[in-house]
């Protein structure tokens, strides 16, 4: 190997392990979580949407609310301190469960897509998804399960 064969390779390593926290930075911004089922609804913490970056004021924009007392996960979107969305995830199409895509989510079976409010955004599903409203007091996320919003 060469000198210049030598500094190039280095460099290229050096920028790889640089970009290796923007990278597991990225992996962190999907998560699930359980949350608690209680009597009318489930409930889960603003704390769940902050990213554990030391000193960060970062949020998650999604969390997937998966709890065994559901038949289908939640998607719950952030979009300010106080404003969220919560999102069945049961395709409106022919039910299949969706997956959660950033600020979209889409279904596997035959490629329906919704937007971060639960609005169809692409067929063959003609229906919105069903949402639930959502109160925040304090630190508590409130995702009344009684309701449609
Ligand atoms: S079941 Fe979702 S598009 Fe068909």
């Amino acid at each position: 190997m060469n000198r210049r064969n030598f500094i190039k390779n280095s460099c290229t390593a050096c920028l790889s392990i640089a970009a290796l926290p923007v990278v597991l930075n990225s992996c962190a911004s999907l998560t699930n979580t359980t949350g608690k089922l209680v009597k009318d609804g489930l409930t889960l913490s603003t704390d769940d949407f902050k990213l554990n970056d030391k000193g960060s004021s970062a949020y998650r924009s999604f969390i997937i609310v998966r709890n065994e007392g559901l038949k289908y996960p939640v998607c719950v979107y952030r979009f300010s301190d106080k404003e969220y969305s919560a999102l069945w995830m049961k395709c409106t199409h022919q039910g299949a469960e969706l997956q959660a895509s950033g600020d979209y989510l889409q279904c596997p079976a035959h490629g329906s897509e919704f937007n971060n409010k639960g609005e169809v955004t692409g067929g063959p599903a003609g229906n919105n998804l069903r949402t639930f409203p959502v109160t925040v007091n304090n630190n508590e996320i409130f995702i009344d399960l009684r309701k449609q919003s």
